[in-house]
């Protein structure tokens, strides 16, 4: 039986096109989507945009346009990162859409039953960029020290969700379950903050100052505050709130995947949400670092922003998937320059992965007539590394989000093949008449590279699929395999015609 995986993104703020940040949240979202469905999983991957809220208002203000059609440009900005960067998601969602709507209301109505919101007049800082309350203490000279502005004094009468109710609850969470927020180092920054105590907060904004939001049920005088409406995205895309809610039964909790700079509202305020709404707070809150260029924060004063339109139009797109996901780890920051990039595309992908993939095409090609030859003799050596070691050591990263070591495992893999070509000298053999030793040799190293292909498909999806297609393999047969039949070592079928057709990656001087 299939079992169901929900994955979700975070849904960007509508109010710019995407950076190389967003791209990689993406693709760390699609990774997983994509390693999930390859191990068996029955997989819903969400992602969207987060559309309304003072944010998204001031810049449509800013720049003389209708906020609506703006939020609507800024979205299929970010549906087209989804296509052109391969993303595999199964639906995007809009929060200015019609089912987000009924669905933000209905959650706000059950909340309200639970006795969970109350109105009261609240005086606070409020940072547009952050688009939260803040703190005098969170200030440095003045100023939110993330988006370097003075916040904005707002003095209103709101609603307000009654966090503090679940102080107790969200304890009991964090004890129970020590891996609700994955890493262990974002779990703990958490339960800091839950140690301090939680505030009510409030959840609303009067529509006369804020007139881009959803309204409140029973108030046309109030908005609901953007995160409130946002976070609900998870279970509005899901049909809460419709007359079908078969999809909340089978997919959630799902796990909501974030950056480090919203955690708090995901592992503290969401969950919170969730119990009021008497739903399950979340399977998990996978949680990822940062990405810099050139070792710097990205911004528009700098001028070091990325668009990832561009990149690929600069770069192979599988190219910059595999860069992404090799050099900038789940658990940390990490940093994008075009120095690195071309130095892993040559390292890895062009002499590595492309290299072996074009050396033991053409060895075949030459020594055996074009197809994959028979095998007498197993290297148990070979087979055993592959199967005890670097299989489990792939799946054990990939579990957990460290993709840049699961990687890592396939290339020691590709290393150790390569050496072996070294090592064993196949042009010596052939010449020796040593035949047999050779179409061993060969039948091997085809075999090698369809598990590479397999390991390398939730990253370079299209590249594993040439592989398949070289080793004349059926690219569905392969992959719909369940995960114990994945790694385990088969004897081709011998005759299968290779075709060394276009090399995987040429060298950054022979095309770029
Ligand atoms: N709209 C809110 C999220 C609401 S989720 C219910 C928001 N939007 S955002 O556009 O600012 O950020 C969207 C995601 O992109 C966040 O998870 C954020 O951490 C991520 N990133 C933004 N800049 C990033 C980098 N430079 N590097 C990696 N991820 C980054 O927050």
């Amino acid at each position: 039986m299939k079992k169901p995986f929900y994955i979700t993104t975070a849904i960007a703020y509508a109010n710019a096109g995407p950076h190389i940040g967003h791209a990689l949240e993406f693709l760390y979202g699609d990774v997983m989507a994509r390693y999930q469905r390859l191990i068996g999983n029955e997989v819903l991957f969400l992602t969207g945009t987060d559309e309304h809220g003072q944010k998204v208002l001031k810049t449509a203000k800013d720049q003389g346009k209708d906020v609506e059609i703006f939020a609507s440009e800024k979205s299929a900005l970010f549906q087209k990162l989804a296509d052109e960067w391969n993303i595999s998601n199964d639906d995007f969602i809009r929060t200015t859409e019609e089912r987000h709507i009924v669905a933000a209301q209905k959650f706000w109505t059950t909340a309200a039953e639970s006795g969970d919101i109350y109105k009261k007049s609240y005086t606070g800082l409020y940072c547009i960029g952050c688009e939260r309350f803040i703190t005098e203490k969170d200030l440095v000279d003045g100023k939110c020290p993330d988006h370097l502005k003075e916040p904005e004094t707002v003095t209103e009468e709101n609603y307000f969700f009654r966090l503090s109710r679940y102080q107790e609850p969200l304890e009991f969470l964090f004890k129970e379950r020590p891996d609700f927020v994955y890493p262990k180092s974002r779990y703990n920054e958490m339960l800091n903050l839950l140690k301090d105590g939680l505030e009510d907060i409030s959840i609303s904004r009067v529509k006369e100052k804020l007139p881009w939001g959803i309204a409140v049920p029973g108030d046309e005088n109030q908005v609901m505050y953007v995160w409130f409406d946002a976070l609900i995205n998870y279970v509005s895309a899901l049909g809460y709130g419709s007359e079908n809610e078969e999809k909340i039964t089978t997919f959630w909790p799902g796990i909501n995947m974030v950056g480090k700079e919203i955690n708090r509202f995901h592992s503290l305020l969401w969950p919170a949400m969730l119990m009021s709404a008497h739903l399950d707070p979340p399977a998990q809150i996978a949680v990822h670092g940062w990405m810099t260029v050139n070792g710097q924060k990205m911004s528009k004063s700098i001028g070091n922003v990325i668009d990832p339109l561009e990149l690929v139009e600069k770069y192979p797109l599988e190219a910059v998937r595999y860069f992404f996901m090799r050099e900038i780890p789940f658990d940390n920051d990490g940093d994008f320059s075009d120095e690195k990039f071309v130095e892993r595309y040559t390292a890895d992908l062009a002499n590595g992965l492309g290299n072996l993939t074009n050396r033991i095409l053409t060895m075949i090609e030459k020594y055996c007539d074009n197809v994959v030859p028979e095998v007498v003799t197993i290297d148990n050596a070979m087979i055993d590394l592959l199967t005890q070691k670097i299989w489990p050591a792939y799946v054990e990263e990939m579990e957990k989000w460290r993709f840049d070591l699961a990687l890592e495992q396939a290339w020691k893999f590709i290393t150790y093949c390569d050496q072996l070509i070294s090592d064993k000298k196949p042009w010596e053999l052939a010449k020796a008449g040593e035949d047999k030793k050779v179409s061993d040799l060969l039948h091997h190293l085809a075999e090698a590279l369809r598990h590479v292909a397999i390991m390398v498909w939730p990253v370079m999806p299209e590249t594993a699929e040439k592989i398949f297609t070289k080793l004349g393999l059926d690219v569905a047969v392969e992959l719909s395999k369940p995960l114990a039949d994945l790694q385990q070592w088969v004897e081709l079928t011998v005759g299968n015609k290779i075709d060394k057709a276009d090399q995987l990656f040429p060298r950054m001087d022979e095309k770029v």
